[in-house]
């Protein structure tokens, strides 16, 4: 504890002072080691007052100084910091705890970290105890069913506040800029809401130390992605899909350099997918679908971090760019649902970490690159609604589990031997020949269709 560190510091000088000195040293190093056990049994008393505040709920039943005298082993409780066993944290997820938030919950005066989240907690933004926090630099209060406008003092919150997470409640009204005004804001995580108007964006870009923004799925006022955004180089996860933005991606964002998620799916973005995001050194998790992005996809790809790509339910067009091979890592390749022309390059084929692609309902022709089916983790190769041609392969490998080829034009006869298959269809082509008269190549079936075929011979 700090006492007893700076005792430990003053002890040396002190040695050599008279007996009268090392009396009055002793009365002080004992009047610490009092005001530490007061300190203790302080918020012990505090913890128990805010246990009768909550209706003593049995999920608190452990909070009982007879049962256990040591308050720090009490559920949720993270003890430390200036005197021994000063209440630092509470963290009380997924407890189905009901009401409010108690009043002398910043009694604790000690408290910076407070994860109340997945609970079923209700009322207003819980202002009144949560202002007294002053150490406050984490609060946590997604997942439950608070209400209301959040109050426009709000940046009376512990100017230490470094994570705000309010997600998934139904706070309302509009998002205040106060919630701008805590300075040290690393997380601010405002999504699945229901705020409406417009959001503060010119007083959100000063937050300089801002790594993490979510204002998904509120239903804002339509309006554009807000170019002061550019200004918080410090983002790594930016997350505004279902909120209603219009116009395009700004190039501008190309100043976000620490990005490694950004989604900024299911909102009206219209023209192209700017350059920067295809180039981006450290981007791995980028979510664009469900938008009206039109244009085609470029040829220089060098976003080699890239993990998951969904580009899906756009207007894209022109070809899948053989560039593509430059993202090593890339494990989910989604672009279904545009209208994507060509073949699929064949250099797919050396992405050994591509898990699922998904891209049906485009154009694409020509015949898949017989290297495809050799894709060591392949597990989901949705291709329906294209204009493929070619036979499909003898073997389907058994680590693929679904495949759909529906709607295409592939010819030839139906592969013989698909052990990990779980769905395959690959109904209207133009496949020929008989059923297979021995099933037990396809042991893990429970979704087969084949019709709009010329297919014979009678089903096993
Ligand atoms: C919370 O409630 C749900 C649904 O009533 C229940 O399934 C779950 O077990 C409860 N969790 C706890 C920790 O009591
Ligand atoms: C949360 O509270 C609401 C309303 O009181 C109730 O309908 C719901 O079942 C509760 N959920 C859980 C997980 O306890
Ligand atoms: C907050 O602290 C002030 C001053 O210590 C006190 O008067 C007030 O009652 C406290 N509010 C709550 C909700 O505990
Ligand atoms: C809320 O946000 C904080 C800060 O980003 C994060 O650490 C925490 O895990 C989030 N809570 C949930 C339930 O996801
Ligand atoms: C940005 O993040 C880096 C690394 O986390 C940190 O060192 C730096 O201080 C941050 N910048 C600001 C302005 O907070
Ligand atoms: C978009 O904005 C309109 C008008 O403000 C609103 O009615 C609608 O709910 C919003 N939609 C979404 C998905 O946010
Ligand atoms: C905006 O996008 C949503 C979902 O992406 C869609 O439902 C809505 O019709 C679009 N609104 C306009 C005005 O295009
Ligand atoms: C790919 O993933 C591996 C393992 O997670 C990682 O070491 C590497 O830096 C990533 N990026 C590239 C370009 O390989
Ligand atoms: C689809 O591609 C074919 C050539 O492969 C082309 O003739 C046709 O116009 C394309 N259709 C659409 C809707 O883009």
């Amino acid at each position: 504890s700090i006492d007893r560190q700076e005792g430990a510091m003053v002890l040396p000088t002190k040695l050599i002072l008279s007996t009268i000195h090392l009396v009055l040293l002793g009365v002080l190093l004992l009047l610490a080691g009092t005001s530490s056990f007061q300190c203790s049994s302080v918020d012990q008393a505090t913890l128990l007052a805010i246990k009768k505040q909550w209706g003593n709920p049995w999920q608190l039943v452990s909070w009982d100084p007879v049962a256990n005298a040591d308050h720090c082993k009490w559920t949720g409780m993270v003890c430390g910091g200036g005197c021994s066993g000063a209440v630092t944290g509470i963290s009380l997820p997924r407890l189905n705890l009901t009401g409010k938030v108690p009043e002398s919950l910043c009694d604790l005066p000690s408290l910076s970290r407070l994860d109340l989240s997945y609970n079923n907690l209700t009322g207003g933004f819980p202002r009144g105890p949560l202002y007294n926090c002053s150490q406050l630099r984490f609060l946590d209060l997604s997942y439950n069913a608070f209400h209301g406008v959040l109050p426009h003092d709000i940046s009376r919150l512990s100017p230490a506040m470094e994570h705000l997470n309010l997600s998934t409640n139904y706070f309302s009204g509009t998002v205040p800029a106060a919630v701008a005004g805590l300075p040290a804001l690393r997380s601010l995580i405002l999504d699945k809401n229901q705020f409406t108007g417009a959001y503060p964006a010119a007083e959100i870009s000063k937050l300089a130390r801002l790594e993490k923004l979510t204002l998904a799925f509120n239903p804002f006022v339509p309006a554009p992605a807000p170019l002061e955004f550019s200004k918080l180089t410090n983002l790594s996860y930016l997350w505004m899909g279902d909120m209603n933005m219009t116009g395009e991606i700004p190039k501008a964002y190309s100043s976000l350099v620490n990005l490694q998620m950004m989604a900024i799916c299911e909102n009206n973005l219209t023209g192209e997918i700017p350059a920067w995001v295809w180039q981006h050194p450290k981007l791995k998790y980028v979510y664009l679908f469900t938008n009206g992005l039109t244009g085609k996809l470029p040829r220089k790809i060098t976003a080699v971090n890239l993990i998951e790509l969904d580009v899906s339910d756009n207007q894209l067009t022109g070809e899948i760019p053989e560039e593509i091979v430059n993202l090593k890592n890339l494990s989910i390749l989604f672009m279904y649902t545009n209208q994507l022309s060509g073949t699929i390059p064949a250099s797919i084929a050396m992405l050994p970490n591509l898990r699922d692609i998904r891209l049906f309902e485009n154009n694409l022709s020509g015949e898949l690159p017989a290297t495809l089916w050799s894709l060591p983790k392949l597990i989901i190769l949705d291709i329906l609604n294209n204009g493929f041609t070619g036979a499909l392969p003898t073997k389907i490998p058994e680590n693929i589990q679904w495949l759909d080829v529906g709607n295409n034009k592939f010819s030839g006869s139906l592969p013989t031997s698909a052990t990990g298959l779980l769905v395959f269809s690959a109904a209207n082509n133009l496949l020929s020949g008989e059923l297979p008269a021995d099933m037990s190549k396809f042991a893990k079936l429970t979704r087969l269709e084949l019709s709009g075929n010329q297919l014979t011979g009678a089903i096993p």
